[in-house]
Order: C-alpha cells, then structure tokens, then sequence
C-alpha cells in the first residue's frame, strides 16, 4: 500500500506584546526616523505585529506552537520521531533549534534537525518531513516554523523595520493510507543572495560583518510574483490538479500586495486566500503556518479541502505545496 503523509494537528503562537503601526511610528520618531501608519498600510496591508521580549527565542514561541499542535492531533511529544524546525533566527549557532525544542518538549531521542530557506521555510520543512515520512524513515513529524525577526531588524531603516514580526507555527504531520501531501514544488537561485539577507556572521569571537537584515524591496517584490505564479502552477501540474480545485491558498505572508497580485495571476478570488499579514507582519518562517492554524482554528478551512501553501524568501528560495487537509 501506498505510504502517504497527513496533518493532523495545527498550533500557533504569538508572543503577548502587540506592537500596532501607531506604536511602531511613535518608537521610530523617538530615534529620528520618519514613517506613518498610512504608509505601512497602503504599502505593505501590515496593521500590527507582535514582538517576542528580551530573553524570548525561537525556541521558546516554537515551543508553545508545538504543544498546541500535539494536543490538536491527541498526540504525546513522544510519539514524535522527528522535529524539523525552519527557522532564520535561530536560538544559538549550534546546536540546532529543533534539539533545543526537542528537549523543552520531552521528546527527546528522535531526529531533529533545522532548515534554513528564510521566508519558504515551512514549505522546504513540510516537504522534506513529507519525504521522509513516504521512505519510511520517520513516522510521526513535528514540522515547525519559528521566528524571533525583532532581533535582526535595523530600527534605523524604514524601508524593513515596519515589515517583519516574531512568532510560530506546527503541525504534526503523520503517515497516512489516504493522501495528504499531494505534491510540492521547492526551487532557488543563489544568485539573487544579496537581494534580502543578514551578511553578518560569528568570528574569532565577535560578529563580523552587519547582523541586520537588509533588503532591495522592489527586487524582491518583482522576483515574488513571478516566482509564486509559477510554482503554484508547477505544484498544482504535479497533483494533476487546477486552480479551481483550491479550497484555500495560504501564502507567505509578506505584503498584501504580493498576496493580491498572486491570487489575481491564478484567477482566485481574495475570499479563498487567507490573510494574516495585517495583524502578524511577516514572520518568515512561521506565517504560513501561522495563518494554516489562524484559518482552521477560526473555522475558515475544514477537514478534506484542499489547500495551496506557498512562500519565497531569501537565497532566493520559494516553492509550494498541495495538500488534503
Ligand atoms: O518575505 C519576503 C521578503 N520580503 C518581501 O516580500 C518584501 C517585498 N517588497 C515589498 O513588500 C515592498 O517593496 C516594500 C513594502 C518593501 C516597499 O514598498 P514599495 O511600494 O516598493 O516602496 P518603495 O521602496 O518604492 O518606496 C517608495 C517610497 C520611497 O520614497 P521616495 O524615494 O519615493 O521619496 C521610500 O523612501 O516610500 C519610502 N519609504 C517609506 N516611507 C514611509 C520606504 N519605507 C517607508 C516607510 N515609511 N516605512
């Protein structure tokens, strides 16, 4: 029999400190820089995000995600044989932050490991768990994106300081006689690196190099709707699927003008598309699955859709996957 992978659980958390556009342009102003919550909005769809305190890591928001996950699948942490947690902020060099996870839930001795594809986190994670799961060599995953950004944002430079939040989202994701997973789709160009990136890095005891994030937005922006076109086109050839048979896409969550401009592409209506960038900012990693646990938690998608999950993110890494709920 045919070995598939499903979801079975979803969890989210954001950590308590809501940070709205007027409280982002009133902290800015204190340090000279010039924003508005107009601007944020018209620009970007972005209300409010939430910010992880001092002393608050990825682990700690991936944590709280996960539990939330295991107890909407009935499922102990230890039933869990791998943790694979994509995350760009994460909490030490080394070790990964899914062993650190791993340990925070008692679950210890099976695989876990992290996957670093920025923005298209989740979607290159669920993708590899899912692999992993259809081989046999795992049978019950915990698939995490988890983000603490606030800690790598210059809060001199407008142009990114008002766009990014902290948070996380998981699901359990469990080997299956029905499909789940119907197909995914993963790509990058290492050639647009420099596009959106932290270039700083750990040495000789101190950090060289600039640990902030930095971003051509317009590069990005191009680059991002082309790429999400087509490889929710690619993934939903793979299943032999069309655009109409989406219950729900769930995209990264950047700028509701890329989530827009996406939908419009693939003739879906802004009614099946979930959006969470106005009250989470983007959370790299975290947002889709942040918005996948927003939208079944609130009743919006049900057992049996299906839906498209897609993000594109630094290296320059994007991809998609469709899947059964
Ligand atoms: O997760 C994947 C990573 N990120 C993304 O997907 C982001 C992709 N890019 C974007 O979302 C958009 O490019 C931004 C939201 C970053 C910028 O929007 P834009 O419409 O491309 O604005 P722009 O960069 O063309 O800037 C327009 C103006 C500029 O002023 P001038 O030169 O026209 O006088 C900027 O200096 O807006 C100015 N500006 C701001 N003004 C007020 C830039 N940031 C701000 C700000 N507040 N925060």
């Amino acid at each position: 029999m045919k070995r598939y992978s499903r979801i079975t659980g979803t969890g989210s958390f954001l950590p308590p400190r809501r940070v709205t556009n007027a409280d982002l342009v009133a902290q800015l102003a204190e340090r000279g820089v010039e924003t508005s919550d107009e601007w944020i909005r018209e620009r970007t769809g972005i209300s409010a995000r939430h910010f992880a305190d001092a002393g608050v890591y990825s682990s700690d928001l991936g944590l709280e995600a996960a539990k939330r996950a295991l107890e909407a699948a009935g499922r102990s942490a230890q039933e869990i044989d791998l943790i694979i947690v994509a995350t760009s902020t994460p909490d030490m060099v080394f070790p990964s932050t899914a062993c650190i996870l791993q340990n925070k839930l008692g679950a210890n001795g099976g695989a876990a490991f992290d996957v670093q594809a920025v923005c298209s986190g989740f979607i290159y994670a669920l993708t590899i768990a899912n692999a992993m799961i259809q081989t046999g060599a795992a049978n019950r995953a915990l698939v995490v994106g988890a983000e603490v950004f606030s800690r790598i944002l210059d809060f001199n430079d407008r142009t990114t300081c008002v766009l990014f939040g902290d948070g996380a989202g998981a699901v359990v994701l469990e080997a299956s006689s029905k499909p789940g997973i119907l197909a995914s789709d993963l790509h990058a160009d290492g050639k647009h690196v420099d596009i959106l990136c932290v270039p700083g890095h750990v040495s000789g005891g101190g950090v060289l190099g600039d640990p902030v994030l930095k971003m051509d937005g317009q590069a990005v922006f191009k680059l991002a709707v082309g790429v999400l076109e087509e490889s929710a086109r690619l993934v939903l050839a793979k299943a032999q699927r069309s655009a109409s048979d989406v219950d729900w896409m769930i995209p990264h969550q950047a700028n509701i003008r890329i989530i827009q401009s996406t939908a419009k592409r693939l003739k879906l209506p802004m009614e099946k598309v979930i959006v969470t960038v106005d009250q989470h900012g983007n959370t790299s990693a975290a947002s889709i699955p942040l918005a996948l646990d927003f939208a079944v938690r609130c009743g919006k998608v049900q057992p049996g859709q299906t839906l498209l999950l897609e993000g594109v993110g630094g290296g320059f890494t994007w991809g998609a996957v469709l899947l059964n709920l």
